[in-house]
């Protein structure tokens, strides 16, 4: 009994340790990169992207692990990749248990496709978050066993028998799932998910084209993370709640003040929008309602009776950090180094949506106008200490 748990203990302290030691090259560090599993590849049919010849190409790209994306990882200096399931992955599961076996599966799957080369390769964990205890629950397993650097939520959970309720994970009920964040001291990445059907068509049904990278990532997934739109509840209530799901976040922060929360696509527009975000000014004996409409500035709501402590400024520069994702805007990069901070911004592809070369160009035409030490900070030096790729 005593050997047998030693044993488990043992090989749990192993693979964790295992896990944490990567090539260490001077090369990039990537993790908003995607992968799949055969089952889950329906979830991607695409046809407007123009980067591949087929649809099957990407599939491809997103089953494959060892071959052209190691091979690619090579020839382009990139030292260490994050794998996570390519989205809406495990959020679309409406049935809370077999979103629960599914986010277990994929998870299985992930670290016995990586186990072989986990040098170059590490893990987000996907996660079933209909039930914030087995969220956390799992996670804890995903990290501790499996030697996984933290998860990655595709935005918002589908649940109910008809899917249309969409979970929240910034609600009070999954104050149990952000402290196993916290004491596991693991980031927690934020990517967009394609909305559900009734949102796509109450949303862009005169303009489809906007669908996905063009707009509807952003304004769903900033949303979520603002926290001024959709509260947990129905599609139909969405539009007619009160709740500020961003207090819930500077709660969330307030009471858990280690959270690193990341957020893809250069912060989702939300860091090119500080200013505005922050500013609102309108007279302040008026509360913040929908039937009010325009609200005061962020940081002096007070719903709930609880009291937002620092503007959205200040939040983005302590507990969210950005990647590049898919957005290689080098003036915006220098402006959100401006708003946020160096300190928050890291470097990453979306591969396979976005070609890897295409990174490469970027991130070495950056070293031609940063610091050294700048510019190693982006690549790599950061996303080292928010992964703790060292320890
Ligand atoms: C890991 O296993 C895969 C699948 O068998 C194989 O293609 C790959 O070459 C292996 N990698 C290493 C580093 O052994
Ligand atoms: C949530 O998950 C926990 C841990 O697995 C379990 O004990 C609990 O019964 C679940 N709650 C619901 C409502 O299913
Ligand atoms: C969305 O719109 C299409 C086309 O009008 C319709 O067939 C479909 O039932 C709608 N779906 C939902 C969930 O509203
Ligand atoms: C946000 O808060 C910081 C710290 O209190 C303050 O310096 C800054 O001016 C605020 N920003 C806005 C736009 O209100």
């Amino acid at each position: 009994m005593f050997a047998s748990t030693l044993i488990i203990f043992l090989s749990v302290i192993l693979s964790a340790v295992q896990a944490r030691r990567f090539r260490d090259t001077g090369g990039t560090i990537v993790f908003e990169e995607a992968w799949t599993i055969p089952e889950l590849a329906f979830q991607n049919v695409y046809v407007s992207f123009k980067i591949w010849s087929t649809n099957d190409e990407l599939v491809a790209n997103l089953l494959d692990v060892h071959n052209q994306r190691l091979r690619s990882m090579n020839t382009n200096n990139i030292d260490f990749m994050v794998l996570s399931c390519a989205q809406p992955c495990i959020q679309s599961f409406s049935d809370p248990v077999t979103a629960e076996n599914m986010a277990v599966h994929v998870n299985n799957e992930l670290a016995a496709t990586i186990a072989n080369n986990t040098e170059r390769f590490g893990a987000f964990a996907s996660l079933a978050m209909h039930n914030a205890t087995a969220a956390a629950l799992e996670l804890k397993r995903a990290v501790e066993t499996l030697g996984f650097l933290g998860a990655l939520v595709n935005d918002y959970q589908q649940s109910g028998t008809d899917g249309q309720t969409l979970l929240f994970y910034d609600q009070p009920e999954y104050d149990v799932f952000w402290q196993m964040v916290s004491d596991l001291d693991v980031p927690v990445y934020f990517h967009p998910r394609t909305d559900i059907q009734t949102i796509l068509n109450l949303t862009f049904v005169h303009a489809p084209f906007l669908i996905g990278p063009a707009q509807e990532f952003a304004a769903g997934l900033s949303t979520h993370i603002l926290g001024l739109g959709i509260p947990t509840g129905s599609v139909q209530t969405v539009y007619l709640s009160m709740s500020s799901l961003f207090e819930h976040w500077i709660v969330l922060i307030s009471r858990f003040p280690k959270l690193k929360i990341i957020v893809g696509h250069l912060g989702e527009r939300i860091s090119s929008d500080l200013v505005r975000i922050d500013t609102r000014e309108y007279p302040s004996q008026l509360s913040c309602t929908m039937r009010l409409r325009h609200c005061i500035e962020l940081k002096r709501q007070v719903p709930f009776g609880l009291t937002m402590k620092q503007n959205v400024t200040t939040y983005f520069r302590t507990n969210i950090f950005e990647t590049t994702s898919g957005n290689f805007a080098p003036d915006l990069l220098d402006f959100h180094i401006n708003q946020i901070g160096l300190d928050r911004i890291m470097y990453s592809i979306d591969y396979p949506f976005i070609n890897i070369p295409d990174g490469t160009t970027f991130i070495n035409d950056l070293a031609r106008t940063m610091k050294a030490e700048d510019h190693n900070s982006l690549a790599r030096g950061l996303a080292i200490e928010v992964l703790r790729l060292k320890d």
